[in-house]
C-alpha cells in the first residue's frame, strides 16, 4: 500500500445548514441527547449567521442558519432543505493537506485560513465534494477553546445523553454514473482505499436497486460509502433522495453506541421514529446470524437489525427522515467485530423503505 499522503486524525464535525438553527439545537439537545457547547451569532458579533455546536461522545454537529436574506446559507436551505453542508476531518497540518489535495486534482473552495483568539489558532480549508457539499480539512491541535474562534461557550440543562459515542460512517448519494468518479476522487485526492463494492445484485428488490462503493482512509477511521441508483422497475430510494434534495449530498450519518438497546429505547421514548422491518425478520434471525449476546425479543421489540460477516456481527437501526423532505436520516450502529455495513439487511430494509416511499407518492 502506498504512503498515506493525507493522514486524517478523525471526523472533526459535521455542519448542517438549517432553516432555524435555534430550534434545531433544541431538538438535538432535548430529543437526541446532544449537549450545546458553543455558539456564534448576534450576541457574539456575527451579523449574518447563527451557529450552535452540539456534542455527544465524540460526535460533534454544528447547526447553522442565515440571519439575512439572499445568503448562501438561505439559498442552500431553499434548494436542499435542511441538510449537511460540511464534512470536516481533522488533520495535523491543514496547509500540507490542502496543498496535497490540490496537487492531486481537488477543487479548492477556500484555501487555508487561520482563525485566532486567546485560546490559540485553528487553520482550515475547503474542498468541493458531491453536489453543494464541501469537505473541510481542519487543524486544531494548537487550539484550547471549546470549538473555534468566534464561538462562545454555552451551557444548558440538557437531559441525559442517549449513548451515542462517535461517527461510524457517512453515506453520500450521487447520480447514476457518478459513484465511480467520486470513488476514484477519494483514491486519487484523499488517498483512500476501496473497502467494499456492492452491486445491484447484492442490493435490490423487485422495484429498486442501488450500487455502493465504500471508501476508507489509510487509518481505517473514516469510512464513506457512496451510493448511486441502479435501474429498477420503479423509482429507487436514491432517486427519491436526489429529487427532493435537488442534488447529490449526504444521505445518512451512522453513529456508534456501546448499548444499542439503551440508545434506541431512549430515542423511542423521546418520539424518534425508526424504520420497521416485518416481524417475520426475527423468526429465523438466529439461523441467519448465529449466536449473539443480545435477547432477540428485545431486538424485535425495538426493531433492531443484525448482520454477520466473517469478522463478527453488527446491530443497526435507521431513523425515518429527519426533516419533511425524504432526504437525510440517521443510523445507530453497534459493532461486535464486523466491519461491514449490514448488507444482509438491505433487502428487508428496502421493502420497508418502499412502503414508506409509496405512502409519500414517490414510488
Ligand atoms: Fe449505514
Amino acid at each position: 500500500m502506498s504512503k498515506d499522503f493525507l493522514p486524517i486524525r478523525a471526523f472533526d464535525h459535521v455542519e448542517f445548514y438549517v432553516g432555524n438553527a435555534k430550534q434545531a439545537a433544541h431538538f438535538y439537545d432535548k430529543v437526541f441527547g446532544f449537549t450545546p457547547v458553543a455558539k456564534m451569532g448576534l450576541e457574539t458579533g456575527c451579523r449574518d449567521r447563527a451557529s450552535y455546536v452540539m456534542q455527544q461522545g465524540k460526535v460533534r454537529f454544528v447547526l447553522t442558519s442565515a440571519l439575512v436574506p439572499d445568503h448562501e446559507i438561505s439559498r442552500h436551505c431553499g434548494l436542499h432543505g435542511d441538510g449537511v453542508k460540511v464534512m470536516a476531518f481533522e488533520v495535523s497540518d491543514a496547509e500540507v493537506a490542502i496543498r496535497e489535495a490540490k496537487t492531486r486534482g481537488a477543487t479548492i473552495v477556500q484555501s487555508v485560513e487561520a482563525y485566532e483568539d486567546g485560546d490559540g489558532v485553528i487553520k482550515s480549508g475547503l474542498l468541493r465534494y458531491a453536489g453543494d457539499t464541501v469537505i473541510k480539512l481542519i487543524e486544531r491541535q494548537h487550539y484550547r477553546g471549546r470549538f473555534a474562534p468566534g464561538y462562545e461557550p454555552i451551557t444548558s440543562n440538557s437531559p441525559e445523553d442517549v449513548g451515542l459515542a462517535a461517527i461510524d460512517h457517512i453515506v453520500t448519494n450521487v447520480y447514476l454514473g457518478e459513484m465511480n468518479y467520486w470513488a476514484g476522487w477519494f483514491q486519487q485526492v484523499m488517498g483512500f482505499n476501496q473497502l467494499t463494492h456492492f452491486t445491484e445484485d447484492d442490493i435490490s428488490t423487485e422495484y429498486s436497486a442501488l450500487m455502493s462503493k465504500v471508501m476508507e482512509n489509510g487509518s481505517g477511521k473514516i469510512k464513506l460509502p457512496i451510493n448511486e441508483p441502479a435501474e429498477g422497475k420503479k423509482k429507487s430510494q436514491i432517486e427519491e433522495y436526489l429529487d427532493w434534495y435537488n442534488g447529490a449530498g449526504v444521505q445518512h450519518i451512522a453513529m456508534s453506541t456501546g448499548d444499542i438497546c439503551g440508545t434506541v429505547r431512549a430515542l423511542r421514548n423521546r418520539d424518534i421514529d425508526f424504520l420497521r422491518v416485518p416481524d417475520t425478520y426475527y423468526e429465523d434471525l438466529k439461523d441467519r446470524v448465529g449466536p449473539i449476546d443480545e435477547d432477540v425479543n428485545e431486538l424485535q421489540e425495538l426493531g433492531i437489525l443484525v448482520d454477520r460477516d466473517e469478522d463478527g456481527y453488527l446491530l443497526q437501526v435507521f431513523t425515518a427522515p429527519m426533516q419533511d423532505r425524504p432526504t437525510l436520516f440517521f443510523e445507530v450502529i453497534e459493532r461486535h467485530g464486523s466491519r461491514g455495513f449490514g448488507v444482509g439487511n438491505f433487502k428487508a430494509l428496502f421493502v420497508s423503505l418502499e412502503q414508506e416511499q409509496a405512502k409519500r407518492g414517490n414510488l
